[in-house]
């Protein structure tokens, strides 16, 4: 019988610190309203010193575990995506697995930017697929307020902290309409990386690395890109755009969201927006709006759910998953 990795649960984590559009335009020339008419941006979370990428992902990891029935004796992996680990090595997600007390299997990190998430879900289906792994702790934790450039004022209003996870759990199926991730697809072209990226890491002499966009290829890339990524996705299952219930799409961006729902003939009730108040938080995007809508109601067991983003790199990708 093949297997398939069902999500069983999903968490986040979002530090307490608050920072408005007005509050960030007293220290940058910028206005809430050229913000919130250009990406729909309100406020993001900002992280305290301790609130490290392996901090916040061991918080959305724990609620992730408690929402599936789950304990960390039922990890044997642990898949994180950031681009803001608290060291070179180790990996972020083996503080996380000392964190948790998972004492078992393997953990790695993983970079894609902000399609981090989606990269990470689709290793860690085809690892639960292949017999590889049981339960696997997906997770995307970011700070990018530690690489933003605070003089840019076209990137750092963008850009917030936070983590989410998922817990997925390998079951045995026969009916091709039970609950798991149907499909993922991720994609690159390297020769796109000097339109988003970091320049600089701990490998590099006297750089420590700052955010670098541009901005209107981006917008170009990902209208372009995600509208594909849709379509990919919808004819590998053979569905159309009536069969999915939900979008939660990366959130960089509501004008690239609204262009997105429009493509899917979604009304905007049927797809997930957190980016009015989380602004930007790259890997971690996807699963806080996943977690968001599972954890009021929206989102229920049976819906089907379609998951897309693109990051630097470029890197995008998406996944259909049946919760
Ligand atoms: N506040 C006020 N004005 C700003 C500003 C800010 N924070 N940032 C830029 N501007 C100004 C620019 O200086 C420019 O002024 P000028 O015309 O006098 O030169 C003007 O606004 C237009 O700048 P531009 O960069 O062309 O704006 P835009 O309409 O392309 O919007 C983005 C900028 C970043 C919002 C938009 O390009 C975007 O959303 N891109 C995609 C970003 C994204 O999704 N990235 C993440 C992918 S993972």
């Amino acid at each position: 019988m093949p297997i398939r990795s069902v999500l069983a649960g999903c968490g986040g984590y979002l530090p307490d610190r608050i920072v408005s559009n007005d509050e960030l335009s007293r220290t940058v020339e910028t206005s809430d309203a050229w913000i919130q008419e250009r990406t729909g941006i309100r406020q993001r979370h900002f992280a305290a010193p301790h609130e490290t990428s392996a901090f916040m992902g061991t918080a959305a990891a724990r609620t992730a575990l408690a929402d599936a029935g789950a304990t960390a004796a039922d990890v044997d992996a642990i898949i994180l995506a950031t681009s803001t680990p608290d060291q070179a090595f180790p990996a972020t997600a083996l503080r996380v697995q000392a964190a948790l007390g998972v004492t078992r299997g393997f953990g790695f990190d993983l970079s894609a930017a902000c399609a981090g998430f989606i990269y990470a879900l689709s290793i860690a289906d085809g690892m639960i697929r292949n017999g590889q792994a049981t339960g696997v702790l997906v997770i995307g934790s970011e700070v990018y307020s530690r690489i933003l450039n605070w003089k840019d004022r076209g990137t750092c209003v963008l850009f917030g902290d936070g983590a989410g996870a998922v817990f997925l759990r390998a079951a045995k199926v026969s009916d091709p309409d039970t609950r798991g991730i149907l499909s993922t697809h991720i994609h690159a072209q390297g020769t796109l990386g000097d339109i988003l990226y970091v320049d600089g890491a701990v490998g590099q002499p006297d750089k420590p690395g700052h955010l670098v966009m541009n901005g209107r290829e981006v917008f170009r890339h990902a209208v372009t890109r995600l509208a594909e990524a849709v379509e990919e996705a919808l004819a590998a299952n053979g569905l159309t755009h009536a069969d999915v219930d939900w979008l939660v799409p990366h959130q960089a961006n509501s004008r690239i969201i609204n262009a997105m729902g429009k493509k899917l003939h979604l009304p905007p009730e049927r797809v997930v927006i957190t980016v009015d108040r989380h602004a930007n938080t790259s890997a971690a995007s996807v699963p806080l709006a996943l977690a968001e809508a599972r954890t009021d109601g929206r989102i229920r067991n049976g819906d089907l759910v379609l998951l897309e983003a693109l990051g630097g790199g470029l890197t995008w990708g998406s996944a259909l998953v049946r919760l």
